[in-house]
């Protein structure tokens, strides 16, 4: 009888394991992303997530198991559900970790928040605040643009770390959008307060942690965690200091009501509150608003740049071309040719089709009564995303040559065609939850470059064969070591 107990100890142990793989067969995977979550993190944690993903896709096909209730899907027919515009597919709580701990507790963004409602409400204040500042944003890009061309007069002829300065120059743009003011990096040239560098950990930190939310209340949304770390690391938390900086600036404002506020979105948004609109909870938007409009334009317009301006230097076709049309003289007729440019929006385009900026997978839950996807039943409850990588590769809509840059394919296609790049075109999301700010970073983007490539012959500092940036991808696709050297033309 004695041998009765290894046997069923062994069953015991062992029926997990058939568990699982018996009642997940059906969609295929890897065997350790069926049993256990801890895959997902190993294949994000190389900095390499969506590349994998995409081998994984080559691999089994449009439907892959990446975890025991995740799937990860290629086909792009399949955007427009799970991105869709009711938001029945609602965010997986892997967005948590994007909440900020204000006051010791998270708020939620108009990114991070999973709940609809909350998410409409949060979005209509930004955008009306965004969209109602065109005015602003412009001078205010233009203005940071040219701190940014002033600084490259100095340095031309050295090389320059161009996904350092690319960021110097977002998060000093964010700093005055917000606030009317630069931080100054820029004119440092440093990251003087490190908080870009930390930033650029705590995000990446935050990408691994998404992936097993569950440790969140624990870690990046517990206080007592935040305020040890604060406390033994020797570097510091800019969205701390980020939000204190908004508490003072908000006191400010309040006790000096009678003086005249700046030409700034807080100011902006101060002045159109009246009295009795100022209780905790609206208080608390105002803060979430601020903080989501800081971070997300110095962080995807910085990235965003460093993809345009990498391709353009890796491309030298597409590189000639722009400079030519950028500094041909302007015509009456179009005094604007920034914005009235087909081939600059193309450039951009393919610029982040083939470096997204946005790398962790932008998860949704499947509601009732489930998801038919390629012939797999995938159940209610179960978390999807739509590899971005996948479908920005896909040789069926962007031809046999869909993993080489080549601007020309959106100019190309007849309507039918370009309704489908524009289909499998997801660097700024899709539906309800599309990118607040997308009107803004194509400005950003367009007038930075712009303003670079008419006054400079930009050129790579390192030639990629020899020593290539090292792309990362975390939260975000980074270029990390991209060095370039300007030298002013004589246009
Ligand atoms: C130019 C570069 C930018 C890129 C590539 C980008 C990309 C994205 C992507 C992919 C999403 C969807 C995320 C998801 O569904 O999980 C998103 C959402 C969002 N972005 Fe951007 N973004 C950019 C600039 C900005 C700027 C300048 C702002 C400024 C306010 C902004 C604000 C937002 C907000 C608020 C959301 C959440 C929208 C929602 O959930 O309803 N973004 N962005």
């Amino acid at each position: 009888m004695l041998y009765l107990i290894p046997c069923v100890t062994i069953l015991l142990l062992c029926y997990p394991i058939y568990y699982c793989l018996s009642t997940r067969h059906d969609i295929p995977g890897p065997i350790l992303a069926k049993i256990s979550p801890l895959y997902r993190i190993y294949m994000f944690l190389s900095g390499q997530g969506p590349l994998k993903y995409f081998h994984l896709h080559k691999k089994y096909g449009p439907v892959v198991r990446t975890g025991p209730n995740h799937i990860s899907l290629s086909d792009s027919s399949l955007i427009p559900i799970i991105h869709d515009s009711k938001q029945k597919y609602l965010k997986s709580a892997s967005y948590d970790v994007f909440s900020p701990l204000y006051r010791g507790k998270p708020i939620d963004t108009v990114f991070s928040t999973r709940d609809a409602g909350r998410n409409r409400r949060l979005k209509a204040t930004l955008m009306e605040n965004l969209t109602g500042s065109p005015v602003l944003y412009k001078s205010r890009i233009q203005n940071s643009v040219d701190v940014f061309i002033e600084q490259m007069r100095g340095i031309q002829g050295a090389p320059i770390n161009m996904f350092d300065w690319s960021f110097y120059w977002s998060f000093d743009l964010a700093f005055a959008l917000i606030f009317g003011c630069q931080l100054g990096y820029m004119e440092k040239g440093s990251d003087f307060n490190k908080w870009i560098g930390t930033f650029k950990s705590i995000t990446n930190g935050a990408a691994i942690l998404g992936h097993v939310p569950s440790w969140c209340p624990w870690t990046v949304g517990n206080d007592s965690f935040m305020s040890l770390m604060r406390r033994i690391l020797p570097f510091p938390d800019p969205t701390h200091e980020f939000l204190q900086e908004i508490d003072t600036r908000i006191r400010d404002h309040d006790m000096q009501r009678q003086h005249r506020c700046g030409d700034s979105i807080l100011c902006k948004i101060l002045e159109g509150r009246s009295s009795q609109e100022n209780t905790e909870e609206q208080h608390t938007q105002l803060i979430s608003t601020i903080f989501e409009c800081f971070f997300a334009t110095a962080a995807d317009i910085g990235v965003s740049i460093n993809a345009v301006l990498y391709s353009l230097l890796t491309n030298q076709n597409a590189y000639h071309r722009l400079v030519r049309e950028l500094r041909t003289p302007k015509q009456p007729s179009n005094p604007t040719p920034t914005e009235n440019n087909p081939f600059f929006t193309a450039i951009i385009k393919e610029s982040l089709r083939l470096h997204t900026p946005l790398s962790v997978p932008m998860e949704r839950v499947v509601p009732e009564p489930g998801l038919q996807a390629n012939g797999y039943k995938i159940s209610p409850g179960m978390i999807v995303s739509i590899s971005q990588y996948s479908v920005h590769r896909d040789r069926e809509v962007f031809g046999l040559d869909a993993e080489l840059f080549r601007a020309e394919r959106w100019l190309e296609a007849d309507p039918i065609a370009l309704r489908r790049l524009n289909r499998n075109f997801i660097a700024f999301g899709h539906g309800s939850r599309i990118c607040a700010g997308r009107e803004l970073g194509m400005h950003g983007i367009k007038m930075f470059v712009a303003s670079l490539l008419e006054r400079f012959d930009v050129e790579l500092a390192v030639a990629p064969a020899e020593r290539p940036p090292n792309i990362t991808m975390f939260w975000l696709q980074d270029h990390v070591g991209f060095w370039a050297k300007v030298k002013e033309c004589d246009v």
